[in-house]
Order: C-alpha cells, then sequence, then structure tokens
C-alpha cells in the first residue's frame, strides 16, 4: 500500500496540486500568525466575524461551565442536551420551516439527508459544480444519479422530463450559494419544476445563511422562496461563527432521520461550547441587522475595487469571490506572491474545483478594514500581473 500511496503523491505532486497544512495562530477576527509573522486573513468562512466576538466567546464558556467539556454520548442515547432542543427551535423558526435537527457537521448532515430520503428507485438530479459532501451523498446512495450543467435550468428539465415515468421519487439537490464559485442556484426556476414534475428539493444554504436575504436568513428569502424547500441544510460553521449544522424539513421527515440517518445516530454529539455559541450567535444575527449591513458594505467595496482593477468576478454576488487563474502552478505562484506580502490566501486546485479552472477564492468578512481592503486589492492587483491574468 505504501508504494502505491507514494506514487499517488507524486503524481499530485507532479501536477502542481500538492496540499500541505500551514499551523497557523488567530489574532484576530482577521489577523493570523504563522512562523512568528502575522498575516491579513483573507479565507475565512466567518462573514459576520461572529467567531470571536465577545458575548459568542462568553456562551461558549457559560455552556462549558454549565455542561461540561464534552457529551460524550450520541444524541439518540444520552447526548440531546436542553440546549439542541432550544437551538432548534430558534433555527427552525429563523428559517421558517416546522422542524429542525441538528447535525454534528455540514458534511455529516448531507450525507444523513440523502442517504436516507432518497431510495433505489430514485432519481437524484445534482449541479455539476456541488460541494464534495454533496458529491459523496449522493454516491452513498442507492438511487440513479443524473448530474445536470451547472445552474441550467433547461439542461436540468429536459433531463427531469425524460425521468418522470419513474416509480420512484425525483429529488433535485443544489448548494444555494455555490462555494468555489460564489454564484447563486437558480432557485426560484428549480422550485417551479418542483411544482410541475412533483420533485423534492433538497438545498445546501451552507453559505447563504446570515449573508443573503432582507433579514440575513439566506438565499430562500432573497428569493421569496423561505421555507419552502422539502429539506433545508445550514452550518453553524460560518456566517454563526460556531460549529455544526441543521436540517430543516416538515415533522415527519424530521421524525425519520431521527430513526434512520446514521450519521446522525451514531456519532458523538456536540461539544456544549458550540451549541451555546450558535445560539448567542443566531440572537445577535436576528436582533442586530447592523451585522449583516456592515459585511455588505465591505462586500460591495472590495467588488467594486477589483472589478475597476479588471478582474473578471464571474457570476460571484457575495462574500465569495472565485479569481479564476486556470493553471494549478500560476494559482500557487499567486498565492505565495500574496504569502509574501503578509496576505493569507489559499489556491484550490482540482479535485475541489474543475481542472484548468484552479483559483484564488477569497472571502470577505465583517471585521476588514477599508485600509486592509485597499491593500488586498493592490497586492492581488500585483500578483495577478506576475501571473499574467491582468
Ligand atoms: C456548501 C457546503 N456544504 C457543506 C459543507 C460542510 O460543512 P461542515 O464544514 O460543517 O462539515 C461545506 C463546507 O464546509 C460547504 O461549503
Amino acid at each position: 500500500m505504501i508504494d502505491r500511496l507514494r506514487s499517488h503523491i507524486e503524481n499530485i505532486k507532479e501536477k502542481g496540486n500538492y496540499r500541505f497544512l500551514r499551523y497557523i495562530k488567530p489574532i484576530s477576527s482577521t489577523r493570523i500568525v504563522y512562523n512568528s509573522k502575522e498575516y491579513l486573513n483573507l479565507c475565512s468562512n466567518s462573514y459576520l466575524s461572529l467567531h470571536n466576538h465577545p458575548e459568542v466567546i462568553k456562551a461558549a464558556k457559560e455552556a462549558t461551565d454549565i455542561y461540561g467539556a464534552g457529551i460524550c454520548s450520541s444524541r439518540s442515547i444520552s447526548g440531546s442536551i436542553d440546549l439542541y432542543k432550544e437551538l432548534e427551535r430558534e433555527t427552525a423558526e429563523y428559517k421558517s420551516y416546522e422542524k429542525a435537527l441538528i447535525f454534528s457537521n455540514g458534511y455529516l448532515a448531507n450525507i444523513g439527508i440523502i442517504s436516507t430520503l432518497t431510495e433505489k428507485d430514485d432519481v437524484i438530479f445534482s449541479d455539476e459544480l456541488n460541494h464534495s459532501s454533496l458529491i459523496h451523498s449522493i454516491r452513498l446512495s442507492r438511487a440513479k444519479k443524473i448530474i445536470y450543467k451547472h445552474r441550467d435550468i433547461n439542461d436540468l428539465e429536459e433531463k427531469i422530463k425524460k425521468e418522470k415515468k419513474r416509480k420512484g421519487n425525483l429529488f433535485v439537490v443544489t448548494e444555494t450559494v455555490f462555494s468555489m464559485d460564489g454564484d447563486v442556484a437558480p432557485l426560484k426556476e428549480i422550485y417551479e419544476l418542483k411544482k410541475k414534475y412533483d420533485v423534492n428539493v433538497i438545498v445546501d444554504d451552507a453559505h447563504g445563511t446570515g449573508v443573503f436575504g432582507e433579514t440575513g436568513t439566506g438565499i430562500e428569502e432573497m428569493l421569496g422562496l423561505k421555507g419552502l424547500m422539502d429539506v433545508h441544510m445550514a452550518t453553524f460553521g460560518k456566517a454563526i461563527g460556531s460549529y455544526g449544522a441543521f436540517v430543516l424539513s416538515n415533522e415527519t421527515v424530521i421524525e425519520y432521520l431521527i430513526n434512520r440517518a446514521k450519521t446522525f445516530m451514531y456519532t458523538t454529539a456536540l461539544p456544549p461550547a458550540a451549541i451555546g455559541a450558535s445560539l448567542k450567535a443566531l440572537h445577535i444575527i436576528k436582533n442586530d441587522l447592523s451585522y449583516r449591513k456592515d459585511l455588505w458594505n465591505n462586500i460591495d467595496y472590495f467588488r467594486k475595487k477589483l472589478i475597476e482593477a479588471g478582474f473578471d468576478l464571474k457570476d460571484s454576488i457575495g462574500p465569495i469571490i472565485p479569481i479564476v487563474v486556470g493553471d494549478d502552478r500560476d494559482a500557487v505562484t499567486m498565492q505565495e506572491e500574496l504569502f509574501k506580502k503578509g496576505i493569507f490566501i489559499q489556491a484550490i486546485r482540482p479535485p475541489t474545483v474543475p481542472a484548468g479552472t484552479s483559483r484564488l477564492r477569497l472571502t470577505i468578512v465583517r471585521d476588514l478594514t477599508k485600509d486592509d481592503i485597499d491593500y488586498a486589492v493592490s497586492s492581488i492587483v500585483e500578483a495577478g500581473k506576475k501571473v499574467h491574468i491582468l
């Protein structure tokens, strides 16, 4: 086995696709220290900068004091502490669904939903750029899998038409905001297909939650579809600044998941600190819309500056910005150039994104200052010139 693995690793290196870990120390919501040098972090998903908000940290500490550092049991055994009940009620209400169920993270939640709710005679239609957790969940399902072109509603409808006489159920699975491209699924049109062909829609709003919509509840709110999907998954580990994930649906779906979803049943419950922090962050987001407003001021300013500098931001509309370089090595060169300038950003390469579309994935958070953004843009421009994308 070792020889085989060495050969795979050499292959990865030759392609310029090798990964290693940089162990860092965060020192504020936007700064980290690596090898004794300070960097501006441009790849955090803590869009609202709540992960180190004093009240959120205090809530995490209080939950630890009361419940302990870990739960040390699965939720089905003795892990369902009362804080879960409160958070499940609040998330369901926040996004206008009947019922919520908290999983230990988004990857496990997606596997739980898709592999449990779909069966042998069913068909799953999946956007070609769906997140790895969705792709792997679909592989674990016994249903037939059909990939449709990215955000292409006509392709999806054509594919649904061919399968609509099947005896099983039909499911469309999509991210709301695509995590590597920052663009948005055509959810209104997908909802029309749902009504027309009786398909079930499962959405992953990991990157929409807390960011999009008038009150920040996510993409469904932005598109006037709040609470209308069959199953909605979102995470606490991005704008909410904590850890874990929640699945929203009706009473029956949640009851069934509690009884059959293996990734819910056979894994240890979340540490109380994560649940306490999520609850507090959710209260902050609900009660003070200024967090979302400040984030959007940064998003609008950063995007305007990059566009003025000549970058093509593709169809992205929010805090995720893909700076597509193309070649894997060029993407790494650009990353390293920025690193020299004190900017921490990651080159995203295959298999995370399709071959030939390697990129820098830049994320904008609320705590970035105007000076941070100006410095970041001028550095990205210089690095972009080095690899001739400008
Ligand atoms: C779209 C999407 N879905 C699911 C996940 C997985 O969530 P978690 O990190 O909580 O496992 C992620 C990223 O982490 C994601 O970007």
